[in-house]
């Protein structure tokens, strides 16, 4: 069975890993100073403080933004449900936006009609490795968390996605770009990091205004940081793969992921367009080996029992995920291709 995802860890990662317990320090300390610096200079950002996973990251970025009981934060309904979750958790209300069809995030013109007197941040993902063009977000006068947990090495309008927002959310989780296990980061101004940073440990603080234990470790960080000298070779892997399908997959499912495009998408999946309902061709896929999914669980807006939101319902009923990571062979990135023009019949 080829899995739907696969992390790309070896023998140098192991020894980083045993190398912080042998040293003895394994709680947060130097290996995770020195990731939050890696990360913030890969991203062109002035500071990073990293975090226990991208949902502390999210609801740290929020925290430290001022969000809190009575405001508004939009968010897209088709996506990870870690959103609605980390809004909700510092008291805020989620605004649904709609799908866009090319980027799988969110279109600043439906951003615009979701925006309200009590808005007070909208969140932007980079979808399943696909730059979301955050510069036609420019002038919209609310602060953009760009979050990047699917998409950290893509480029958008020539700047590092992460880089444009007042700040961006990371995670590394084990199906990311890179991973620590479990574990996430937020980017972004110095001023606004101290507050991640303060938020993050409860400890040794003279008052008791909320605060969490969202701390990495060391260990998580070494593993990071190993991963971190090979994501670009990773996305250079990944971008392999994408062309792969998209010369093996020519003309049959009708809608492809974008070409990389001078180095802007990083394909953290590869989502095609079934134009049917994907139920049974992800069953058929399963009967030839191959494990697709959904590229989302279930749009936020279906669970809240709300309509309203056609392309995500489209989207939701008919794009596909296929395995794509840099473990992948070229035997299985084609026999992956093979099966699923065999169930489309195409
Ligand atoms: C777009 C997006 N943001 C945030 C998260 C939350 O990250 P984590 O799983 O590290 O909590 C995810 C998780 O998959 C995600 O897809």
């Amino acid at each position: 069975m080829i899995p739907h995802s696969r992390p790309t860890l070896t023998e140098q990662d192991a020894q980083r890993v045993a190398a912080v317990v042998r040293a003895g320090h394994v709680a947060q300390g130097a290996q995770v100073a020195a990731f939050e610096r890696e990360v913030a200079a890969r991203l062109h950002a002035e500071a990073a403080a990293a975090v226990s996973s991208g949902s502390a990251a999210l609801e740290l970025a929020l925290r430290a933004l001022g969000v809190g009981a009575g405001d508004e934060v939009v968010i897209p309904t088709y996506v990870c449900d870690a959103l609605y979750h980390a809004v909700t958790r510092v008291g805020a209300v989620p605004a649904l936006a709609d799908a866009c069809p090319e980027t799988l995030s969110v279109e600043s013109q439906e951003v615009k009609r979701r925006l309200s007197r009590r808005t007070r941040c909208v969140i932007v993902p980079h979808a399943f490795g696909l730059a979301a063009g955050l510069a036609s977000f420019d002038g919209l006068g609310i602060p953009i968390v760009e979050d990047c947990a699917q998409a950290i090495g893509a480029t958008d309008d020539g700047r590092p996605a992460g880089s444009r927002g007042r700040l961006a959310v990371l995670s590394f989780y084990a199906t990311k770009m890179f991973t620590t296990g479990e574990g996430g980061m937020v980017t972004g101004p110095v001023e606004l990091i101290d507050r991640v940073r303060d938020l993050r440990d409860y400890d040794e603080r003279e008052d008791l205004a909320p605060r969490f234990n969202y701390k990495m470790t060391d260990l998580h960080a070494a593993l990071g940081r190993s991963q971190l000298e090979r994501l670009d070779s990773f996305i250079a892997r990944r971008r392999e793969i994408a062309a792969r399908f998209r010369s093996r997959l020519a003309g049959r499912p009708r809608g492809l992921p974008p070409d990389a495009r001078g180095g802007r998408h990083v394909y953290l999946r590869f989502i095609v367009d079934a134009a049917r309902p994907v139920g049974p061709v992800i069953d058929a896929l399963a009967a030839r080996g191959v494990t697709a999914r959904r590229p989302v669980f279930r749009p936020i807006h279906r669970a809240l029992g709300r309509a309203g939101y056609e392309t995500a319902d489209r989207l939701w009923a008919e794009r596909l995920s296929l395995p794509c990571y840099p473990g992948l062979t070229d035997a299985e990135v084609d026999a992956v291709a093979a099966a699923l023009c065999e169930a489309l019949g195409a």
